[in-house]
C-alpha cells in the first residue's frame, strides 16, 4: 500500500476528490496517511474529519520564519514516509531547503495554463486578458514558485461569459478529475522526475498533449 499526504489550506474540494478516486480504484493501493492544514480556521479541516482522514494542523504563525515553518513541516512528513506529498490548495510558498529535501515526490496543482498566470487570481487574469482557453497545470515541486517541471495539464474554452466564480467552479472540474489520475499515474510510476524531466511510460503518453474538458 502506498502513502500520502494532502497540505491543504482552504476549503479542500480537490482533497474530496481525491479521497473518493481512492474509494472508487481511481487511484489505486493507496492510502491518505494524513492531511495537514496550516490555517486553523479552513473549512477543508471539518471535511477531512468527516471523511474519517486523521488530520494535522500546523499554523505557520506560530513559527518566526519559513524556515523553521518549513523544518515542522518536513519533521511531520517524514513520521509518516510518505510515497507522495500532495499540495491541494496548499497557500504557502515552499523553502527550497524543503522542496530540495522532497525532489521528485511532491505535485501541486495550479488553476492556470503555466507558464502563464504564477500566483494569485488566476481566472479575473484570463477574463481581463480576454483567453479564449483557461486552465489548469499539474507539476513537479521545485523552488520556483508554480515552477517546476509540468506533468499534465487540463484545458477548457473560457466562452462570453465573465463571471469568474463561475470560471472557477468550471476549473474545478477539471481539477477533481484530472488530479486523481495523475496522482495515481506517479504514484505507480508510470510518470516521474528524471534529471531530463518528466518522464512517461507509454500507457500515460497522452498526458504530454493538453486535455480538453467540454465543461
Ligand atoms: C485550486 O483551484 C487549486 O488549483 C489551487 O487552489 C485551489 C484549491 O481548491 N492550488 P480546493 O481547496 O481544493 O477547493
Amino acid at each position: 500500500m502506498k502513502k500520502i499526504i494532502l497540505l491543504i489550506s482552504g476549503s479542500g474540494s480537490n482533497m474530496v476528490a481525491i479521497k473518493e478516486a481512492i474509494d472508487i480504484g481511481i487511484i489505486k493501493q493507496t492510502k491518505i496517511s494524513c492531511v495537514i492544514c496550516n490555517e486553523p480556521s479552513a473549512s477543508g479541516i471539518k471535511k477531512a474529519q468527516d471523511l474519517g482522514l486523521r488530520t494535522q494542523i500546523l499554523n505557520h504563525r506560530d513559527f518566526a520564519s519559513r524556515e523553521l515553518f518549513d523544518e515542522e513541516l518536513a519533521n511531520k512528513l517524514d513520521e509518516f514516509d510518505p510515497n507522495l506529498i500532495i499540495l491541494a490548495g496548499f497557500m504557502r510558498i515552499l523553502s527550497e531547503k524543503f522542496t530540495a529535501r522532497f525532489k521528485g515526490k511532491i505535485l501541486n496543482i495550479h488553476p492556470s495554463l503555466l507558464p502563464k498566470y504564477p500566483g494569485l487570481n488566476t481566472h479575473e487574469k484570463a477574463l481581463k486578458n480576454k483567453d479564449q482557453e483557461h486552465g489548469v497545470t499539474i507539476h513537479f515541486v521545485n523552488e520556483e514558485l508554480d515552477g517546476g517541471p509540468v506533468i499534465a495539464q487540463g484545458y477548457l474554452t473560457i466562452g462570453e461569459s465573465k463571471d469568474s466564480e463561475a470560471l472557477r467552479k468550471r476549473i474545478h472540474k477539471i481539477e477533481h478529475d484530472l488530479y486523481p489520475k495523475i496522482i495515481d499515474a506517479v504514484i505507480s510510476n508510470e510518470i516521474k522526475l528524471t534529471p531530463s524531466g518528466t518522464f512517461y511510460k507509454a500507457s500515460c503518453q497522452h498526458y504530454i498533449q493538453r486535455v480538453f474538458y467540454a465543461v
